[in-house]
């Protein structure tokens, strides 16, 4: 009886209670009737205003800023990042007439007070887990000074190692990079965007940036669109789908029209095919460079194209404020386009929380912190752990890693002691000064038990294009002004003292950066003097490479006993690389993007089709898909990386050799620790759609789990396969999958696989 009463109280309460879908319900109702109300009070001007999104600068300086506050007349700002100037900039609403508030943004997009490895790195550490990490960590740093909003995460799909960008992005996969962008959208934006610890994340650069021909930055890009749907949308996708607030158009043109005035991808694919209800910014200056990219005439034709197209906020160029009117006045801009332009900047303002407390994140002066680069502000210890994540070892002849705590090290190379270069490009709020070089980590490291000698040995480079390229606004890598031959005397002489010689070598961090693209992807010319006359020495050379892109390694492979891909590690890099350089942290990293052996070879991937006449090893003479000057293939292949210990994987045990449309299938392999260290690995999938309507790649990634085993263990690792995994974009675009016979393949990279086959009813 008891229970039966207590079951129709529940019932009853359930009946009455609201659910949670209508509570949502509610807070839309909430939201859209305030919009509504506010944007009935706006004029034409005041609608104008919130479209444009500027940053405190030469244009725009502070004092003027100010006055434009005061008149309403800004929507955002962005690169102001202390609490006291976000404060000053915010107060000023009050004087405007509706007293709007202003959200604040910035580039937080490999940490903002500590460093994290530049994106390349955090995707090589293929860790969903440490990628969040540093995600919340970035939020919780940029929220506690001020920001509302990030201008991350960058989710261009490159196979491009000469565009500089491809340091900004998470390499040559769109699953590997889809995984990411949900997760950075999830740590960025928390649980709630009104939580005062949470920041709205601006995917970018939409569209395909990464694509850009020749790796050229700003440049055109030109794609079939099944190549586009498959191998560059699925990220952004993901990212609408995660639920992030904003999108950032790209600076680059698709098939002759820039993204910031593609309709085709700001209406259509965006918002009629995704379903996306956010914001859309231009990039920076992006209206007005319509008129270079040819496809307007005048600053009022760019912002018409632009804002029919669907890019609601204008960044930086102040188009929209100086042509808006007349366009709106005229019949151009349809009054319906400016109000939901204004409307979607409202809302994010409102989803910010802003409406209800401007001063959600910048907080009161009593709460500020003493000292805005306190080390107390840093999160060092996770930096550290997510930095020797991210490292991959290319290479351990005869183990000559992990080295020994004893006896004497040479630290040598013009980046072994950079604060400026470890942190890596668009490092946001971090300062040099608080990072750990590679000299300061490995000496500390090493204690009194042995002893660490230092010589610079080269500059970046000899070539007058790098260096002055280098240095071009202010000078962060001061030359030395000796001779190349002193300053590698002085090496070699330091080595020959040495047992082992370590040298910290690559590129400067700005030549990995926006604008920084590359026609050679080798070290530059200095440095590979100074490896060689290293290497001459004969004593064991290790090579920990600091560098934003696949590089050409082709000779240092041949010359070193060692390489450890360290990225740009951030803030406590030099820590981490001593971590892994001493065997206190066993590297688990793995190639996001394809190394190839020359810069000919690009662009080089490892999801391609397979012509009609692949490279067959066996026959290295005419008539292949082949280039008959260089070995064939990458040099370091996608997922490629080596530990400490040897793992081994069984054979592929499928649950069955059939699926059915409705069903899954099990593909599980035994993966073992072979060695005598703990450490961990990436177990990858890979499938292959052997006879399909169109061309189908020879791979693609379509799982991975990253596991750590003990020595002597092993563990099952499954993967569920079902239709999903399958589907692809046809001949007519539609995303389904085709019966017939499947390969897949399980392995530690995309070349040491196992394989199976299964089919598809
Ligand atoms: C870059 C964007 C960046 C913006 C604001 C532009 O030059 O392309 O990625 O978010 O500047 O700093």
């Amino acid at each position: 009886m008891i229970k039966t009463l207590w079951m129709f109280g529940l019932l009853a309460g359930l009946l009455v209670q609201p659910t949670f879908a209508d509570e949502r319900a509610d807070a839309q109702d909430r939201q859209d009737r305030f919009i509504d109300e506010l944007l009935e009070k706006m004029t034409v001007d005041e609608k104008i205003s919130q479209l444009r999104l500027v940053s405190v600068g030469p244009e725009h300086p502070k004092e003027t800023l100010i006055a434009d506050i005061r008149q309403g007349k800004v929507g955002g700002i962005f690169n102001t990042v202390t609490r006291p100037d976000i404060r000053l900039l915010q107060d000023q609403v009050k004087e405007s007439r509706l007293k709007i508030p202003l959200f604040f943004a910035y580039d937080v997009t490999h940490g903002h007070r500590t460093a994290f490895p530049i994106s390349l790195g955090l995707a090589s550490s293929w860790d969903l887990e440490a990628i969040g990490r540093s995600g919340r960590i970035s939020a919780l740093e940029a929220s506690a000074d001020g920001l509302d909003m990030t201008f991350s995460p960058m989710i261009d799909v490159t196979r491009e190692p000469r565009w500089g960008r491809a340091s900004e992005g998470f390499g040559e996969d769109p699953y590997l990079t889809a995984r990411i962008a949900e997760v950075l959208v999830k740590a960025y934006q928390g649980d709630s965007l009104r939580d005062p610890h949470s920041i709205m994340a601006v995917f970018k650069h939409f569209a395909l940036y990464g694509a850009t021909e020749g790796g050229r930055d700003y440049n055109t890009v030109d794609m079939s669109a099944q190549r586009m749907f498959q191998d560059y949308m699925p990220p952004y996708k993901a990212a609408v789908d995660a639920g992030a607030g904003a999108v950032m158009t790209s600076l680059s043109a698709l098939n002759g029209m820039p993204g910031t005035a593609n309709s085709w991808l700001l209406r259509d694919v965006l918002r009629q095919q995704w379903g996306f209800d956010g914001l859309v910014v231009s990039d920076h200056g992006a209206v007005l460079e319509l008129m270079r990219h040819g496809v307007a005439a005048d600053p009022a034709a760019a912002t018409q194209m632009s804002i029919n197209a669907g890019t609601d906020m204008n960044m930086n160029d102040d188009a929209y404020l100086h042509e808006l009117k007349a366009l709106v006045d005229s019949g151009k801009v349809p009054m319906a386009v400016l109000d939901a332009a204004c409307r979607n900047v409202l809302v994010t303002k409102y989803r910010l929380g802003l409406f209800d407390d401007p001063y959600l994140r910048a907080g009161v002066v009593a709460d500020d912190p003493a000292d805005r680069n306190a080390e107390s502000r840093l999160h060092r210890a996770d930096a550290r752990d997510i930095a020797r994540r991210s490292m991959v070892l290319l290479k351990n002849a005869d183990s000559v890693l992990p080295l020994k705590k004893s006896g004497t090290l040479a630290v040598i190379g013009p980046l072994a002691d950079s604060q400026n270069d470890i942190i890596g490009s668009w490092s946001a709020a971090s300062l040099p000064n608080q990072a750990v070089t590679v000299l300061r980590g490995v000496t500390e490291a090493m204690g009194d038990r042995g002893r660490v000698l230092h010589a610079k040995g080269s500059n970046l480079s000899n070539d007058p294009l790098i260096q002055q390229f280098i240095n071009a606004y202010e000078v962060v890598s001061p030359l030395d002004p000796r001779s190349p031959e002193q300053m590698i005397d002085e090496a070699v002489a330091i080595a020959r003292q040495a047992d082992v010689v370590v040298a910290v070598v690559g590129e400067a961090r700005g030549m990995a950066d926006e604008s920084g693209s590359r026609a050679s992807l080798q070290i530059p010319d200095a440095q590979q003097a100074l490896i060689a006359a290293l290497e001459a020495t004969g004593k064991p050379l290790v090579l920990v490479l600091l560098n934003g892109r696949p590089l050409a390694l082709g000779k240092e492979h041949e010359q070193a006993d060692a390489m450890l891909e360290a990225w740009f590690p951030g803030t406590e890099g030099g820590h981490a690389i001593a971590d892994v350089l001493f065997g206190d942290y066993n590297p688990s990293g793995k190639l996001p993007m394809t190394f190839p052996r020359t810069v000919g070879q690009v662009p080089l991937y490892y999801n391609h089709l397979n012509s009609g006449r692949p490279f067959r090893p066996e026959n290295r003479g005419k008539y292949t898909s082949n280039y008959f000057d260089v070995e064939h293939g990458p040099m370091y292949p996608f997922g490629y990386g080596l530990s400490y210990t040897d793992f081994e994987v069984s054979p592929i045990r499928l649950s069955s050799k059939t699926l059915s449309s409705g069903g899954r299938i099990e593909a599980q392999v035994t993966v073992r620790n072979m060695g005598s260290r703990a450490g961990e690995t990436v177990v990858q999938l890979y499938l292959q759609d052997k006879v399909a309507s169109i061309s189908r790649p020879v791979q693609e990634l379509k799982g991975f789990r990253k596991i750590a085993l003990q020595p002597g263990e092993s563990r099952d690792v499954t993967f569920d396969v079902g239709i999903d995994a399958l589907k692809f974009f046809n001949a007519a675009l539609d995303f389904q999958a085709e019966p017939g016979v499947f390969k897949i393949m399980v392995g530690l990279d995309s070349v040491d696989v196992r394989s199976d086959e299964f089919t598809l009813e």
